[in-house]
């Protein structure tokens, strides 16, 4: 573990207590703060993988005041557990919401985060839905700069992976009765991180990504909260994220529960396909809405120049000789080629060239990660800096 020492931000490793007085870190956590905004030297980039690689960070918490609503300042302190009530509604009725954010050092040595301002609407329009205090978006990207400039050290070097930033909205009221948390806490925190499919090929191109179709259980309901990142939607997949991992597969595609007929999603990204040339995708409804499902939209129709249909994706059509690719996209999974989709009644497999990639999927991947790691022009302002 890196040890903990006074940097340029002036803190100590002790404890700290939030303005409410419910929220705290534990002293015993120290993390690495520096002067400098390189990157950690001596720290093992290449070795990265999707996790939570170190807790030698810092995070940043804020609370909104149970009378007023307003929002304290953002608090830094060192990664560490956090001092709550066992009767935290958030805890008991699951009132908690999360995000995912990356931030990336592009070559010329800039500190960048794709499109948070979509995080903070998604996070809002989850906390509406959630009963929890609302915030602006002046606040959110206020408390996301303060956490990068806090980590600046640990988002790696250039082309070597990201800072993955992970804002949790919470209510952590302590109380019996169902009813939403008098005060609402948002915490960031976050790792480096790499890739989040292990499937680097044998000849440097990728691994497609193999996936089963989950026939015992749904993700969302009609009507219901599969939309919102609420941290309640994820549990209810590791049981049947587990037992594809463990025949072989990498993750789990979701149908619509009430036909079972429509592709939705894969476990924690969206689903592309090309038919016929062209490109479909689920409509928003059920699933996710994604940050980079939005983007690769706009990029397919308005640089790619092809047609993009959002709407009902039959897992028929999916299964049927006309579909050329499939790929899936997400903060973490990037673009993702898919090369199997198994289910109890067959089986639909793709082969590609030796990138991994089918040909839309590939151009999509190169012109995302050219914009995120500030080698392609950055025309629509995607990118918001960290100074
Ligand atoms: C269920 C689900 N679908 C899709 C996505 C992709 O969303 P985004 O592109 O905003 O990361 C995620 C992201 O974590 C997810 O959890």
């Amino acid at each position: 573990m890196l040890l903990g020492r006074v940097g340029r931000l002036g803190l100590s490793v002790a404890s700290r207590r939030c303005a409410s007085g419910s929220v705290g870190a534990a002293s015993s956590f120290r993390f690495f703060s520096s002067s400098s905004r390189d990157p950690v030297p001596g720290y093992d980039w290449d070795a990265l993988g999707f996790g939570l690689n170190t807790k030698d960070t810092a995070m940043v918490i804020l609370t909104s005041d149970e009378e007023t609503g307003e929002w304290s300042e953002a608090k830094v302190s060192p990664y560490a557990p956090m001092m709550i009530e066992p009767s935290a509604v958030a805890l008991n009725y699951g009132q908690a919401l999360f995000e995912g954010v990356k931030a990336y050092r592009t070559a010329d040595d800039r500190l960048v985060v794709f499109r948070p301002q979509e995080n903070c609407r998604r996070m809002r329009e989850g906390g509406a839905r959630y009963a929890l205090a609302d915030f602006d978006e002046e606040m959110f990207l206020g408390a996301l700069d303060t956490f990068v400039d806090a980590n600046a050290h640990w988002v790696p070097p250039a082309g070597k992976g990201a800072l993955y930033i992970r804002p949790l909205l919470m209510g952590l009221t302590g109380q019996l009765g169902v009813a939403p948390s008098a005060e609402t806490t948002l915490c960031i925190y976050g790792s480096p991180v790499g890739d989040y499919f292990k499937n680097t090929g044998a000849g440097g191109g990728v691994t497609p990504i193999k996936l089963l179709i989950s026939e015992e259980h749904d993700r969302a309901a009609p009507k219901g909260v599969g939309s919102t990142k609420a941290a309640g939607n994820y549990a209810p997949c590791f049981t049947v994220q587990k037992a594809a991992r463990e025949k072989g597969y990498n993750d789990v595609l979701y149908l619509d529960a009430a036909t079972n007929t429509y592709v939705e999603e894969v476990a924690a990204s969206n689903f592309f396909c090309v038919r016929d040339g062209v490109v479909h995708t689920p409509a928003l409804g059920t699933i996710l809405g994604g940050i980079t499902r939005l983007s690769a939209i706009e990029l397919l129709r308005e640089d790619y120049g092809v047609q993009v249909v959002e709407g009902k994706v039959s897992i028929e059509d999916v299964f049927s000789d006309s579909t050329s690719e499939a790929f899936c996209v997400g903060t973490a999974a990037v673009v993702s080629p898919i090369g199997t989709i198994d289910r109890s009644s067959g089986s639909k497999q793709w082969s590609y060239d030796e990138s991994g990639y089918g040909p839309v999927g590939k151009w999509l991947f190169d012109a995302l990660t050219g914009i995120q790691k500030g080698t392609s022009e950055d025309s629509r302002g995607w990118l918001y800096e960290v100074k």
